[in-house]
């Protein structure tokens, strides 16, 4: 990273290829999961250091629920392992959020969101989303519902409902739209992550798979990043 590279204020993450990183070491798909989650805290720490404002990362998808039962139940217990370190975040000064359809989730990891959402409210290193039972077609669903309610109580005319009112409804209210989406594992598509958010995003695919994706890995993409040039529809 240099001095004079433009930061993106938003980093989205495709985290692939857990599975076959395990699978090639002779180990459980969820072992491959663990030395993930164990990723995800160290691209936290550093995108931190970097001062990236927002980073979201895909950790669950509204079409992992097919995966065997016990790889769903790893990938939550993971989930659970991170939220209830609660002190983290007051040492590290991370916002935590959940974006995604909370009504899924087991009542204890519900309960679990809720107070690491509310005990990191105030802080303000970076924000990081972690997406679970999330799916971009599923966001714009909820959206909609949000607004078609709103017409039918009344309580906005139609006449309303603009680009902005819709951005109000997603679960990333108030943030900026994702501006650089890493994909790793070597797939090269966007497999319903942030859809509207995304509109106008960079995509850096890498063949890393995500256990083996460094804070060096990052920093590339975020140089690769830079010298896109951006012309979100312009010329
Ligand atoms: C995709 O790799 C990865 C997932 C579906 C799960 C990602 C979850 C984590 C990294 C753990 C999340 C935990 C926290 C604390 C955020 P894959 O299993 O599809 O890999 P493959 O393509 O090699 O099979």
């Amino acid at each position: 990273m240099t001095q004079s590279q433009t930061l993106p204020d938003h980093v989205g993450i495709i985290m692939d290829g857990n599975g076959r990183w395990a699978t090639a070491r002779g180990l459980s798909r969820n072992r491959g999961h663990k030395r993930g989650a164990e990723v995800f805290g160290e691209i936290v720490r550093h995108a931190k250091r970097l001062g990236i404002p927002y980073l979201t990362v895909y950790a669950f998808s509204t079409e992992n629920w097919n995966r065997p039962p016990q790889e769903v139940a790893g990938i939550m217990d993971l989930l659970r392992g991170y939220l209830r370190d609660a002190d983290r975040y007051r040492k590290e000064n991370v916002q935590t959020q959940i974006i995604g359809d909370k009504a899924q989730l087991d009542a204890d990891l519900v309960e679990m969101i809720a107070k690491v959402e509310e005990g990191s409210r105030n802080n303000t290193g970076i924000h990081v989303n972690i997406a679970l039972n999330y799916g971009g077609r599923d966001e714009l669903v909820h959206a909609a519902r949000k607004i078609a309610a709103m017409i039918l109580e009344g309580s906005i005319p139609l006449q309303s409902v603009d680009h902005s009112m819709l951005e109000r409804c997603l679960y990333t209210a108030g943030q900026p739209d994702v501006d650089l989406i890493i994909r790793t594992g070597g797939e090269q598509r966007v497999s319903n992550f942030l859809l509207w958010q995304g509109a106008y995003a960079e995509f850096v695919f890498t063949p890393t798979l995500w256990p083996d994706f460094t804070a060096a890995d990052l920093d590339a993409a975020l140089e690769e990043f830079s010298r896109r040039e951006r012309r979100m529809g312009g010329i």
